[in-house]
């Protein structure tokens, strides 16, 4: 039986636990709009590695020269110019044909994965890849007792919606009582309409990117999961 996971809502959750704290602990990172969904869609399209940067400056320098490296990510939802890819997951169809390694920078999700990079072990989780996660998390189970964590990653200094129902849906289907799971309950049947409404799905409805919110709630799409290694890539 797992123990109830500490599971933090925003950045300034996350960024004030000061990094030895993270050391052993087993932590899924959330951003189901749209960073992890896109992660996830990439490494299931063939990528072999994302690696994420926090500025963009970074994630120009590391793909610099390299031919079979991608540049992807936003700020306020768009392409920064020059970038081969936005963070649009639809747009990774196929990209394993074309790169190797996608290089991500993002508003929230790699702000999310920067924070927790002194954790043991850290795990990519969206609606496209949740029962993995579930798996995952249940065969770890008696390893992981008081280590596991949940980080939502946010959108800008606040709490984002989507991310707190992936977050109970996972406590839900774990049987752990928690308020997001009650949240996630309480919203059954009505995701889409929940989605649509949140301060991202507004986002990208405005941007015209309404299909991107449809391909992030589909639940189980890819059976991969995303783990962020000792050398900063992430691969399956
Ligand atoms: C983020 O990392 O902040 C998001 O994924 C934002 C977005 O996709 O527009």
């Amino acid at each position: 039986m797992l123990h109830l996971p500490q599971v933090y809502y925003a950045p300034p959750d996350y960024e004030s636990v000061p990094a030895g704290e993270w050391r052993g602990r087993t932590v899924v990172v959330i951003d189901v709009l749209r960073a992890t969904s896109t992660l996830v869609t990439a490494l299931a399209e063939g990528v072999k590695e994302v690696r994420c940067f926090r500025e963009i400056s970074e994630a120009r320098a590391y793909a610099n020269g390299k031919p079979a490296v991608a540049l992807a990510g936003e700020r306020e939802g768009v392409a920064p110019e020059g970038f081969n890819f936005g963070n649009s997951p639809r747009e990774f169809l196929g990209a394993g044909n074309r790169y190797e390694t996608v290089v991500l920078t993002t508003t929230n999700g790699t702000r999310a994965l920067e924070a927790v990079k002194p954790a043991a072990c850290v795990v990519l989780c969206s609606f496209l890849n949740f029962s993995v996660v579930v798996d995952f998390l249940r065969k770890n189970a008696h390893g992981l007792e008081r280590n596991f964590a949940i980080v939502c990653s946010g959108t800008g200094e606040l709490f984002a919606l989507e991310d707190g129902l992936l977050a109970g849906a996972l406590l839900s289907e774990l049987g752990l009582p928690h308020p997001a799971a009650k949240l996630y309950e309480s919203c059954v049947g009505r995701l889409r309409e929940a989605f649509y409404a949140s301060k991202n799905g507004k986002n990208l409805r405005k941007l015209g990117l309404e299909a991107d919110i449809d391909w992030c709630l589909q639940r189980d799409k890819y059976r991969i999961l995303p783990t962020l290694q000792e050398d900063g890539g992430i691969s399956n």
